[in-house]
């Protein structure tokens, strides 16, 4: 089994929509995004998931460190958050709302819609080793 050590156990009732500024124009809506005012972590990656193919799921795991913000850019899709005792889905459908999950929460990417872009903030770099990619092993060190 694998050694996992989280910094702090989150729960569920941690996440939370953050709603971000619109600025409504008829020549289009504006919506943005200031570190300061809008984030509980520092931004140090941002990444997108694009291009899903009708069905598929993804971000089946856990960080133990990394907190994000996810953000329905365009199209919808559901986070299904779950932190080993409840579980709870969030349905991403406007540009100007932000998911925060903390570290420590299993989440999953689904029911993405035809031409959706989920834009996905982070406060840690790249590294695998921050990933629990198995639910058992979550649960494990999650009790
Ligand atoms: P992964 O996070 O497992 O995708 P998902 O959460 O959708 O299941 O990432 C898929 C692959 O992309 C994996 O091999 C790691 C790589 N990757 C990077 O190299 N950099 C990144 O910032 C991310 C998010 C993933």
């Amino acid at each position: 089994m694998e050694q996992v050590n989280f910094k702090k156990i989150n729960s569920i009732s941690d996440c939370k929509i953050i709603e971000l500024p619109k600025i409504h124009d008829p020549r289009g809506n504006l919506s943005f995004i200031e570190q300061e005012n809008h984030f509980p972590f520092i931004i140090k990656r941002v990444y997108w998931i694009y291009d899903v193919p009708g069905g598929q799921i993804r971000g089946g795991h856990a960080f133990k460190e990394q907190h994000e913000m996810i953000i329905a850019i365009s199209g919808s899709l559901d986070v299904v958050i779950d932190d080993g005792k409840n579980k709870k889905t969030y349905s991403l459908n406007r540009s100007y709302y932000g998911l925060y999950i903390p570290s420590g929460i299993w989440r999953q990417m689904e029911n993405f819609s035809t031409n959706s872009l989920a834009m996905v903030l982070s406060s840690t770099y790249f590294f695998e080793e921050d990933y629990i990619r198995e639910y058992q092993d979550y649960l494990m060190h999650n009790r």
